[in-house]
């Protein structure tokens, strides 16, 4: 492709998507490959580099994962870190320590001191904080290296081959308690790659336009717009490249936040050049949801029905020309496995049916992490409510309202959640969280209000932080902002008379309450 690109060759560590997302903020693209990946296609793809990954083993198990020595002699610079370091070490003929002598394992912040004389540390203090998480140890580098940074118990906590661009350390660069480690990568990509940081988003839009109008010729494109970052961001981008050609599909089930139909067609009639079909389906999702309280169930439901309704609209109107979607590049990778694209959806199941022929699937934003879909979103000129909105669950509050969903029950859910997010963005404590969002757990409590008694509906605040939403603590919200949510909605809302705060972090609850 000529683009310039960096490999991050994956041995199972935990923090391989941040490297890369360190390196794309350097602005040099890279790509995550398992180590399974044939040396062939790391030399077709003529990299500026390749970063071996951590990784959980030893390089002495049995089933450890190794790579073939030849990719050393291939000139590309290599950086191996943790476990990619020891593999290197190893490799060519280092030695390595098994954890067998606890004594010297490695865990947390380490002082550790650099030697300067080299590319990779050259921008950096003699000394700092580095990272480490590691049993076995480097004990000799390898023939042609020297040894460029040592801790305390770490005899190599960085080697060098710098006439053949062979690095490697010990610690963890790309997490923020190493400090200096952004240097670092940095150096290695520009000093030692030799990068030109042609990764910006400005001209990833003009390269993704012109790819996508030279894809599609004169034909039509259609889009699921759920309204969620990544499809609204793929619809302001298809827009700019072809408006009219584009038709873009929003099923409007009801079950969002409220008024949020109207403002994703707002926003896309109003800002964007394209054919907007809104499909309000409101009373047909509610009635194959009557009685139905099971969570599995509901799930079930919401997501076979979307994809009738959404695939029914194409087939009658647009089932020609390409389909376009908003998958990102972390739905693709699968963590040392391969980055086997899978149809990304709403509800992740949207995939098209066997009846309904396209010319060709579109995805603009397949290579992009997050941060850079919103960046490319701000750049395009959609809201910044809408580039920097929450994760939503695809089956929206059916999972919210716990038990039967009706009309009555969504509308209170959606009128005590709008005050809690306008609550929230008031004092701009907002930012400060991951999620926030109201409950309906369909419990009746006692009250009393003026001088009567009250029976009413009870709503629970949910609000979390998370990196990665696979754990997430409560969030410390302050106790007046809390209060002046309560109070707001016993007010305002008809037919609550009770709020309450959820204090569960993740695990042992999960986000979501269903
Ligand atoms: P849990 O409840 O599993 O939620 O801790 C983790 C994150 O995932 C979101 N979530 C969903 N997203 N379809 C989605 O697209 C779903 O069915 C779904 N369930 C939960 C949740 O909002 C949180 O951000």
């Amino acid at each position: 492709m000529g683009k310039e690109t960096v490999i991050v060759l994956d041995f199972g560590g935990q923090y391989n998507r941040l490297i890369a997302r360190r390196v794309r903020e350097c602005n040099v693209y890279c790509e995550i490959l398992p180590y399974t990946v044939d040396i062939g296609k790391i030399k077709s793809m003529a990299p500026k580099g390749i970063i071996f990954t951590g990784g959980p083993n030893s390089v002495y198990d049995e089933s450890s994962p190794h790579y073939s020595a030849e990719i050393f002699e291939l000139g590309i610079p290599v950086l191996g870190i943790c476990y990619g370091c020891q593999l290197m070490a190893y490799s060519l003929g280092g030695n390595v320590v098994s954890a067998a002598d606890d004594s010297v394992s490695e865990y947390g912040k380490t002082e550790t001191a650099y030697d300067n004389g080299n590319p990779l540390f050259k921008n950096i203090p003699e000394s700092g904080i580095s990272w480490m998480s590691h049993r076995d140890y480097i004990s000799e580098a390898p023939n042609g290296f020297s040894v460029i940074a040592k801790t305390q118990n770490c005899p190599v906590a960085a080697m060098a081959n710098i006439e053949k661009k062979l690095y490697g350390v010990q610690f963890h660069p790309e997490v923020n308690h190493t400090e200096y480690g952004k240097d670092m990568l940095r150096s290695f990509l520009y000093d030692v790659c030799e990068c030109e940081g042609t990764w910006q988003m400005d001209s990833f839009i003009d390269t993704a336009v012109s790819k996508i109008r030279a894809q599609v010729g004169g034909k039509g494109v259609v889009l699921g717009l759920s309204g969620g970052v990544d499809s609204s961001v793929a619809a302001a981008l298809l827009s700019r490249a072809i408006g009219k050609q584009l038709t873009c599909v929003f099923v409007d089930h009801g079950l969002m936040r409220k008024d949020e139909g109207d403002f994703v067609e707002n926003t896309f009639t109003k800002l964007f050049d394209m054919n907007f079909v809104r499909i309000n389906c409101q009373d047909e999702f509610l009635d194959k949801l009557k009685g139905v309280s099971d969570p599995e169930d509901k799930r079930k439901i919401i997501g076979t029905e979307f994809y009738n309704v959404f695939w029914d609209k194409i087939r009658e109107s647009y089932g020609s020309g390409y389909f376009a979607q908003g998958t990102i590049y972390p739905d693709r990778i699968e963590s040392g496995k391969g980055d086997a694209a899978k149809i990304k959806t709403h509800h992740n199941q949207v995939g098209v049916p066997g009846d309904i022929k396209f010319e060709g699937i579109i995805e603009p934003l397949k290579d992009l992490f997050k941060d850079e879909v919103r960046a490319v979103g701000e750049k395009l000129g959609l809201p910044h409510d809408l580039v920097w909105r929450q994760p939503f669950p695809g089956p929206g509050l059916g999972v919210r309202v716990i038990g039967e969903v009706t009309a009555e029950r969504v509308k209170i859910l959606q009128d005590a959640d709008a005050i809690l997010r306008d609550e929230m963005d008031k004092c701009g404590y907002a930012k400060e969280m991951s999620q926030f969002f109201a409950v309906l757990p369909g419990v009746r409590t006692v009250g009393v209000m003026g001088d009567a008694r009250t029976y009413s509906e009870l709503v629970a605040i949910r609000a979390v932080t998370t990196d990665d939403f696979m754990t997430a603590d409560w969030a410390k919200i302050p106790y007046d902002i809390l209060g002046k949510v309560s109070s707001r909605i016993i007010n305002e809302v008809p037919s609550v008379n009770r709020v309450v705060y959820d204090i569960t972090s993740k695990p042992p609850g999960t986000v979501e309450w269903e």
